[in-house]
């Protein structure tokens, strides 16, 4: 645009501050943003130019006054107008029927709930982060302030003015003072990546994002807050003037302590009061805030965000339920510091502190040394841990977590354990740092560090027992060669006693001998040797994956078992040739070349030759009705296991895949089948039964 038709500078100005907080919403409140962090940057140095250019047309509310202030030497200390009240806690189910019994006692005594009325509640998300109360005159972003001891909290004012979910200004019938109370956060993956940025630059790392989320407001350079991922969500409200008040007059009676002791409010239920915030451009959770009824409805709040709690972009620690009506909160009213119309439903915490008594390294299947953390029990994310992991050794000293440390542990979901980091405060005198062992502890071979690994390794091979057992129990596994009772304790004995050195040796076991194991019965031995025996005939993809070699996974093994057709062919195979199967690359290619290049492996084939083990050829899927068909398998099958039904599709060329979309060709439906059988019903997939699947393979 030519200078000569661009609107006057004032003009510009506003639409382009217009524009920037515009898409500040879309970003942070919505999380979808419209245009890319380039362009959003472009708007900022447009604006930033025009303001250059024209200082006097800065206003205090412009983007790019958000990072304004200069370093602080203190807080200065701010007086909450109406006290931030903390939540009663709940943490089993009967703790919510109780308070919703109270509630209901308490309601219909007073004749706001009939006899066979339920209350009604707004269910909001506990969120894990921090209490803010921002104080708004005449919509403009005044004072922003911690909640301290609820009384009195530190003015967070500058550091509040950096975050972009925040509004500077609001929007719309603005009342005369308006105290909006929310908590900052800083979602996972945002915290990840200042963690990352943290450490390359030598800085301190935080141990979760509601640390983090601290740390950056407690900040006395509002410059430094201004890099930090802070988001904002609204749930409450404080002091609010200068309204005509909508509803009726039972606000009328002062109660201590009470946000309505000064105020007057526009709606009388939480839920449109939260869609008032919003209405003036305040950050509002409404895509899980919730309605319910009840200590049913309750429950099935807690149980559904529990399910997506893992899902969520930022953590949660429960959830919060609060009476929907605000005369019936009036008539609650409060015990000391919380009010009797709230209840926090918490989850089981994801993390806790224990001490770390000791590291100890274990030796994977293909050698990797991990680090484990040996922990003083401790209950964290619904059970006691014992052991966490420590990955590798750049990350222990990345953690910089000490032998004796009180150390933060987090388990969360179905996640293994880990150490997220020490207690600095609490650090002992003399804890130890780790240090890497030289030898492995099980076989005594070097442990070697290749340059651009960050893993460390034993160099024994299956000479190193550990590896042994590993590798046994992996080639044991379902989707090897599916030997059934063979498990961890009968392999740890196995290979203790010297009994099994190679795969091979199996094949040579009986029962009698196997009878004389610990907790192994004569019948257990039978079976034991009757499904070693059965597994004489492997799939020669199966055999090829039950190898473990390195990079070589199910499907890999099976793709270069189909192109080669025989073990000896692949065992003779150079790099070039195994790039020829689609899908490997040069990882896999030399990973497999080196694996059979190495004398004692091509032993290993030998020996199962020689024990009559002779894997069969897969038939290859070109040419096939189902190559290349995707089947999902879902709900139980009157005689197939699903590793059955999936070995056949595979068999005949078909791929099995764990969801279902447009591309799914069919879904094997079984008994209490889920969503996925709703799912195919919903796209239109073809949906069979195991006799329908055993037609379609030609074996019915
Ligand atoms: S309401 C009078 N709602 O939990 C009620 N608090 O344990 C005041 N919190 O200090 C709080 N999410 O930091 C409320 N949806 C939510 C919340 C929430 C997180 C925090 C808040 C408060 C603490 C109380």
């Amino acid at each position: 645009m030519s200078k000569a038709s661009s609107p006057p500078p004032a003009e510009a100005a506003a639409r382009l501050r217009a524009e920037i907080e515009q898409h500040n919403v879309r970003y942070y409140v919505h999380d979808e943003p419209s245009i890319t962090d380039a362009e959003y940057d472009a708007l900022m140095r447009e604006l930033q130019a025009l303001e250059d250019e024209h200082p006097e047309l800065v206003t205090p509310d412009s983007p790019t006054q958000r990072v304004g202030a200069a370093p602080l030497a203190e807080f200065g200390s701010v007086r909450h107008a109406v006290p931030m009240l903390s939540l009663g806690n709940a943490f089993a189910e009967d703790d919510v029927t109780d308070f919703d019994k109270r509630v209901s006692d308490t309601l219909r005594g007073a004749g706001l709930l009939g006899p066979a009325e339920a209350p009604r509640y707004f269910c909001e998300l506990k969120l894990d982060g921090l209490a803010i109360s921002l104080r708004y005159e005449d919509g403009v972003l005044v004072q922003a302030a911690t909640r301290g001891d609820g009384q009195t909290g530190e003015d967070v004012t500058a550091n509040i003015r950096t975050i972009k979910a925040i509004p500077l200004k609001l929007k719309g019938d603005v009342p005369r003072v308006l105290e909006v109370r929310g908590e900052v956060l800083m979602n996972r993956a945002e915290f990840e990546k200042l963690n990352t940025r943290q450490a390359a630059r030598g800085e301190k790392v935080f141990v979760n994002p509601r640390n983090a989320a601290a740390g950056s407001l407690r900040q006395l350079d509002p410059r430094i807050t201004a890099q930090r991922p802070l988001r904002f969500f609204a749930y409450s409200w404080g002091e609010v003037q200068g309204l005509a008040r909508t509803t009726s007059d039972r606000f009328d009676e002062p109660v201590p302590g009470a946000a309505r002791e000064v105020s007057t409010l526009p709606h009388d239920t939480h839920g449109e009061m939260l869609d008032w915030l919003a209405s003036l451009g305040l950050p509002v959770n409404v895509r899980y805030n919730h309605k319910a009824e009840g200590a049913a409805g309750l429950m099935a709040f807690y149980e559904r965000i529990g399910a997506l709690r893992a899902d969520l972009p930022y953590d949660i620690d429960g959830v919060v339920y609060k009476v929907d009506s605000l005369p019936a909160q009036r008539v609650l009213g409060f015990v000391s510091r919380a009010p009797r119309w709230a209840l926090a439903h918490k989850f089981p915490a994801e993390e806790a502190t224990t001490e770390l008594l000791d590291i100890e390294v274990q030796v994977g299947r293909t050698g990797a040394i991990t680090p484990v953390a040996r922990l003083k029990p401790v209950f964290v994310g619904g059970v006691t841990v014992t052991n966490a992991t420590l990955h590798n050794e750049d990350e222990i000293r990345r953690k910089d977590v000490r032998i004796g440390d009180t150390v933060v542990v987090r388990r969360a979901g179905d996640v293994i354990p880990e150490v997220v980091g020490p207690v600095l405060e609490k650090r002992p005198e003399g804890a130890a740092l780790f240090v890497m062992p030289k030898a492995c502890p099980v076989c005594g071979s070097a442990i070697e560090k290749l340059e651009d690994e960050a893993i460390a390794r034993c160099t024994g091979g299956l000479f190193c027992g550990a590896q042994r057992k590993q590798t046994l129990l992996h080639a044991a596994g379902r989707k090897a060669l599916d030997i059934e009772g063979l498990g961890e304790k009968v392999v740890d004995q196995l290979v203790d006693n010297g009994w099994v050195k190679s795969l091979a040796d199996l094949y040579g076991l009986n029962a009698i001998k196997l009878a004389t194991l610990d907790r192994m019965g004569q019948k257990s031995a039978e079976n034991l040797v009757a499904a070693i025996q059965a597994a004489r005939k492997p799939a020669l993809g199966r055999l090829l994956f039950a190898l473990g070699i390195r990079h070589v996974g199910e499907t890999t093994a099976r793709d270069i078992a189909r192109h080669f057709g025989d073990i000896q062919r692949i065992m003779d195979a150079d790099e070039e040739a195994l790039l020829a199967v689609p899908d490997v690359g040069p990882v896999v290619a030399g990973s497999i070349h080196r694996f059979f290049a190495e004398p004692h492996n091509r032993e290993i084939i030998a020996a199962l030759a020689e024990k009559g083990v002779h894997p069969e050829a897969e038939a290859a899927p070109e040419g096939t009705e189902l190559a290349g068909k995707t089947f999902v398998l879902t709900g139980t099958m009157p005689t197939w296991t699903r590793e059955e039904a999936t070995r056949h599709i595979q068999a005949a060329g078909g791929k099995v895949s764990g969801s279902v979309s447009k591309k799914t060709a069919y879904v094997v439906a079984g008994d209490d089948a889920g969503s996925k059988l709703t799912k195919a019903q919903e796209l239109g997939v073809a949906i069979l039964d195991e006799d329908g699947l055993k037609a379609l393979l030609g074996m019915a």
